[in-house]
């Protein structure tokens, strides 16, 4: 699975967010150790703090399913119906990164219409674990 492929089906994502409050809609996809992709979007909420991000999404599902870690994961976020922005992942989905990717976790993101990776160290560094 190349970078491009996961960062595409992030994209597609997109259009299935839930956003109605921040008009910001958010796809992302991992790939896990099994080779398999999950995708997730935005769910936000009324209540707001009860709205999940993408990131979030995807990897709920990806563990709910038994799949416990992932390698790579692919965001694309913009205003809904346009294209995407920049959209680093906020600070829960990191730790959330950390708990199931680990620190050599690739994220892949667009940036000036370029597709650019870090890994989860760079994005957390010194971060939290038992
Ligand atoms: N959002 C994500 O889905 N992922 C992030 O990493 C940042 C923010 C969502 C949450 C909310 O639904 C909307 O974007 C605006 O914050």
């Amino acid at each position: 699975m190349k970078e491009k492929e996961l960062y595409e089906a992030a994209a597609r994502m997109r259009k299935m967010a839930y956003c109605p409050y921040s008009r910001f809609s958010v796809g992302a996809a991992v790939l896990t150790d099994s080779g398999k992709v999950y995708t997730g979007c935005n769910i936000e909420n009324a209540s707001y703090p009860a709205g999940i991000c993408a990131e979030r999404t995807a990897i709920s599902k990806a563990v709910s399913e038994g799949e416990k870690h992932i390698t790579v994961i692919a965001i694309a976020g913009g205003p809904e119906g346009e294209d995407g922005i920049y959209t680093p992942p906020c600070g829960i989905c990191r730790q959330v990164m950390a708990e199931f990717g680990g620190a050599s976790l690739k994220i892949v993101l667009k940036k000036d219409g370029e597709l650019v990776s870090y890994s989860l160290a760079e994005l957390l560094p010194e971060s939290f674990s038992l």
